[in-house]
């Protein structure tokens, strides 16, 4: 429940304010615009993606600012990448739809900082909405991200401002590990929004606030604050005030919705209105959840702050003002501001080999230069063309640019050593299939077809069993390798992981030293006959090695005739021609032993199996290529 409160005052002792270090976005808009905060900046030199739009006529606004917006149709995530130093910030992201395009359908959306979720905007066709964070930059950028989640509602957003934090006292209690967002930002008695700088220098918006019950007061004029919190609440967000109806009566503030369980900081600001308090005594207690936190009394010329950090276990907060016995003046309330913690905030970034691979990918493709900010992050929100594990570092294990119009030749990205899949087909890249990615240590599937490769498949390609490749439509591709399937033996592998395997290997091999020994009666009659040896790089039909292990089997299962048993000699024979043997295609031999002890390891069994593959074709070409 409630942790705890401090009561304080800060000496009034505004530094000199660096009006550059401020950062501000008019999405959308085509010009800069200069104002009395500073120039508020077109979307160019912040993000690559997106189209300028304005609102609908009938949606204008007085505030220029809001009448021109910025869309995301494309990618499924957009990120702008703010300048920033280690420091905190004020960020502060405002979205207007106004019906820009004409389809009355405002959109929902995500939106992400630094790989994190930072909300869900649930856009409206009329309301302006605006979303505000402290956040505690640990670069020296911010990527601030539009994300896409729902099928056809595309992102947008009107402007996006970046605010330091410049005194370090302000929020002190605030953990800087997590990011707060602005739930509640009141001004109680006032008539008007205080819309930020310069009336704010910290460029907040204060919501004007009456409640029912409570009396609109404000300080005599003149009054001159020499005391405020480090906060900096404006002058004319706490010189106005809605006090009880009289010195006994309580004020009760409600606030709601409130997330369940998080930790949500309040920053309560009161001020005295009169001289006349000098004679007075206004004295209240501050609950919260009924339990009281401090007591708070006010004096002329000075703003009082109450900071409290509360969890609830429900949804709402009540924050109550009771005033003490020695009171003579009625509790009183100027300002307040609610903020909620984010969930822990993410602490790595995705693996920085894949970052860099990535980055070779962007720099050369133009169709991917709108790529930016976290790839992998937050989880399940990775660029569209990516897949990524959920683990810490994330690591990339796929890639699909499956008809992205890429031209030209495949960088070096042999860094994102997790890729399992890739899939470039229907592009138009050219020049030679790279060596590098046979080499992928987990890469499974490779997809190129539809593409302008030429030349030859690389052999650690081509020779390697783990990976099932796709290079139909590449008509300049040496077709020597281009029907070659891999497919066979890696359901061999990843299903057959038995024992069963190893003594169907070790028959084979004994089987093999036999027929050596009866190689002169057992001449080769295949339709291969004279064909360059297997081992010599001809298109085999069928991998031998596989094809092996199924019919072995098939031998293993069934009583098995002593090795030197009628049954050898059409062994010799191609295996497609071989109708009088009981051929089982590999699937179906595996099928069999699927179940059986499935405790072998991978790459044990691939050197056994490479070994005796190497060993058969030996055998089984020599006296073919006698003959
Ligand atoms: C206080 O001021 C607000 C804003 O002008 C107004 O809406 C509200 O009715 C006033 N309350 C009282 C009690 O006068
Ligand atoms: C304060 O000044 C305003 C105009 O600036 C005036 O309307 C108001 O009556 C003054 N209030 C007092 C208490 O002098
Ligand atoms: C103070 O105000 C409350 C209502 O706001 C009322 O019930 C109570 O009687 C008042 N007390 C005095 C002493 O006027
Ligand atoms: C890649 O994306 C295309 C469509 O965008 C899809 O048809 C294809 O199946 C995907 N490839 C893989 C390996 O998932
Ligand atoms: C590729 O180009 C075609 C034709 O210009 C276009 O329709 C398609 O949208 C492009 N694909 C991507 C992913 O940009
Ligand atoms: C790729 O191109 C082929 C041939 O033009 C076409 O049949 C296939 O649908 C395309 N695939 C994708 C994912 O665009």
């Amino acid at each position: 429940m409630e942790k705890w409160v401090l009561l304080y005052f800060a000496l009034f002792n505004l530094k000199a304010f660096a009006q550059d270090t401020w950062l501000g976005i008019d999405c959308g808009s085509a010009t800069s615009t200069t104002t009395i905060g500073g120039v508020w900046q077109t979307d160019g030199a912040f993000i690559k993606t997106g189209t300028n739009q304005f609102v609908s006529s009938d949606n204008f606004q007085t505030l220029a600012l809001l009448n021109t917006l910025r869309a995301f149709p494309m990618q499924n995530k957009n990120c702008y990448a703010l300048p920033a130093r280690a420091t905190r910030y004020f960020i502060r992201a405002i979205f207007l739809y106004g019906n820009y395009d004409n389809l009355l359908k405002p959109p929902t959306f995500d939106l992400e900082i630094d790989g994190n979720k930072w909300m869900t905007v649930v856009s409206s066709s009329t309301e302006i909405l605006h979303y505000e964070i402290i956040y505690t930059s640990t670069g020296d950028t911010i990527s601030v991200c539009l994300a896409r989640t729902q099928a056809n509602q595309f992102p947008f957003i009107s402007s996006l401002e970046a605010w330091p934090i410049f005194d370090s006292n302000a929020y002190i209690h605030m953990n800087r590990d997590l990011a707060w967002l602005n739930t509640y930002r009141y001004n109680y008695g006032a008539n008007d929004w205080i819309l930020g700088y310069p009336l704010d220098t910290y460029n907040r918006l204060w919501e004007p606030m009456a409640q029912s019950g409570l009396l609109n007061t404000s300080a005599d004029n003149g009054t001159i604050l020499t005391t405020k919190p480090y906060e900096y609440p404006p002058d004319s967000a706490v010189l106005d005030a809605m006090e009880a109806q009289n010195a006994t009566d309580s004020i009760s503030l409600s606030f709601g919705p409130i997330k369940l369980n998080s930790l949500i900081y309040i920053e309560a600001y009161f001020t005295a209105m009169s001289l006349d308090e000098v004679t007075e005594t206004r004295e209240f207690g501050f609950y919260v959840g009924n339990k009281q936190l401090a007591t708070v009394f006010t004096e002329y010329g000075k703003c009082t702050a109450i900071w409290a950090l509360v969890q609830r276990s429900s949804s709402s907060l009540t924050i109550e003002l009771r005033p003490t016995k020695i009171s003579t003046l009625p509790p009183i309330i100027s300002a307040i501001e609610v903020y909620t913690a984010s969930d822990p905030l993410v602490t790595t970034r995705t693996s920085q080999n894949d970052l860099d691979g990535l980055e070779v990918f962007i720099s050369t493709f133009q169709q991917l230069k709108g790529w930016s900010g976290e790839p992998c992050l937050p989880t399940n929100m990775a660029w569209q063309w990516l897949g990524c594990t959920g683990s810490d570092p994330p690591r990339v294990t796929s890639i699909n640019l499956s008809g992205y119009n890429l031209s030209g030749f495949l960088p070096d990205f042999s860094q994102m050593q997790a890729l399992e899949n890739i899939d470039l087909s229907n592009n138009s890249l050219g020049g030679q299939i790279p060596e590098f990615l046979g080499n992928l240590p987990y890469l499974k599937t490779l997809n190129l077809q539809y593409n302008d490769f030429s030349g030859r498949i690389p052999s650690s390609i081509s020779n390697n069993k783990r990976i099932t490749y796709n290079i139909e439509g590449n008509t300049n591709l040496d077709a020597s390798h281009k029907n070659k399937s891999t497919t066979a033996l890696i359901i061999g592998l990843s299903v057959g992981l038995s024992l069963v395997i190893i003594l169907i290997l070790v028959a084979l091999t004994y089987w093999l030293i036999q027929k050596r020994a009866h190689q002169g009666q057992n001449q080769a009659t295949g339709p291969e006959s004279g064909a360059p040896p297997v081992a010599q790089g001809s298109p085999p039909k069928m991998n031998s090695a596989s094809v092996s292990i199924g019919a072995s089997t098939e031998q293993l299962l069934r009583p098995q005739p002593p090795p030197s048993a009628p049954m050898e000699p059409s062994m010799e024979e191609d295996f497609e021609q071989n109708s009088d043997e009981d051929y089982v295609p590999v699937s179906d031999a595996n099928q069999i032993h699927q179940s059986m002890v499935p405790e072998m390891d991978l790459e044990e069994l691939e050197d056994i199996i490479k070994q005796h593959e190497n060993n058969a074709h030996d055998d089984l070409s020599s006296p073919k290529s006698r003959s």
